[in-house]
């Protein structure tokens, strides 16, 4: 079996084809999907979590439900990039499975506790993992790995100077990049480079009904970038985290000090990252600094054909 993981989300478009991947993918075991707040409230991310896996036939993997709002900061939910359910686009049907019994982190922990080297795939707001650390003490010592989608070297996407994930609970993110965990930040730095064009989309949509999903999936999605950006292509932000559990061939990382601005705007959830090591820090973060976009694109879309 392949690396044991758990994928703290929050579906949301780019959440769902993460997922898709990861069941796609015999190099990781998805121990669980927990759920918070961010894209969409977490009563829509958790159902648009079970809906996706209802899809696949994959209701074996348990959802728990993770915390409704950051730990200080309000909630904001990014519709207008989702949607309002969070996974506009496709009309998919309402789950018929329930959420598991137990909080999100209370599942993370005993899923560290009882297995080894289990790496935490945080792709939304870092809420659930804060938590974690605070309720369990020690429990960091478990963690072989976090590995975030979220943060930037270098440009924000929710503000000026910060991506979402970070932003929407900067609190959070800071116990994560002070835990001592081995932390990896995929930044916007690396998934602004990886993106997928409507060509490579054209052959999921051919290519069967989660082909198919994905493609709807990303049809909504992509009108966004369009209309923000002008790019010709999307980021799948939140699957390039996840593919660098798979394999680490994507991704250039450099091991650097990162630091989580918790203060008020303008800065709110930047991330500093000392990339010219210019404050004596010790690193405490690898850093995606360079991404094989194309091959990275290519193994997930030949990943998401194999799903039926
Ligand atoms: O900034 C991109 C991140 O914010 C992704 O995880 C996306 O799903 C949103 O949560
Ligand atoms: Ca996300």
């Amino acid at each position: 079996m392949g690396t044991k993981i758990v994928l703290d989300t929050d579906p949301g478009h780019d959440d769902a084809i993460a997922l898709l991947l990861a069941l796609a993918s015999p190099e990781v075991e998805v121990l669980g999907v927990t759920s918070v707040s961010g894209n969409q409230t977490l009563e829509k991310t958790t159902t648009n979590a079970l809906k996706i896996l209802e899809f696949v036939d994959r209701t074996d993997i348990p959802v728990h439900v993770g915390c409704d709002r950051p730990l200080v900061r309000e909630q904001w939910a990014a519709a207008y990039v989702h949607g309002e359910s969070g996974l506009d686009g496709p009309d998919l049907p309402d789950p018929t499975t329930k959420p598991a019994e137990g909080h999100a982190v209370d599942f993370i922990a005993q899923a560290v506790s009882e297995h080894e080297g289990v790496v935490l795939v945080p792709v939304g707001p870092l809420t659930n993992i804060g938590l974690l650390l605070a309720r369990y003490p020690g429990i960091e010592e478990r963690i072989a790995r976090v590995v975030i989608m979220g943060g930037a070297i270098a440009e924000g996407n929710v503000t000026p100077a910060a991506e979402f994930n970070i932003w929407a609970d900067p609190e959070a993110a800071h116990r994560v990049f002070t835990s001592g965990i081995d932390v990896t930040m995929v930044g916007l730095d690396v998934t602004h480079k990886a993106l997928l064009f409507p060509q490579k989309v054209d052959e999921l949509r051919e290519a069967g009904r989660v082909g198919g999903l994905v493609a709807a999936l990303y049809d909504f999605y992509h009108g966004h970038h369009q209309r923000m950006y002008g790019w010709e292509g999307s980021p799948v932000h939140d699957a390039l985290a996840v593919a660098h559990v798979v394999s680490d061939r994507f991704l250039q990382t450099e091991h650097r000090y990162v630091e989580v601005d918790i203060g008020p705007e303008p800065g709110r959830g930047r991330t500093y990252v000392d990339l010219w090591q210019r404050s004596g820090k010790e690193p405490n973060c690898h850093v995606g600094v360079g991404v094989d976009g194309p091959g990275f694109i290519d193994v997930l879309v030949d990943r998401l054909k194999s799903l039926k």
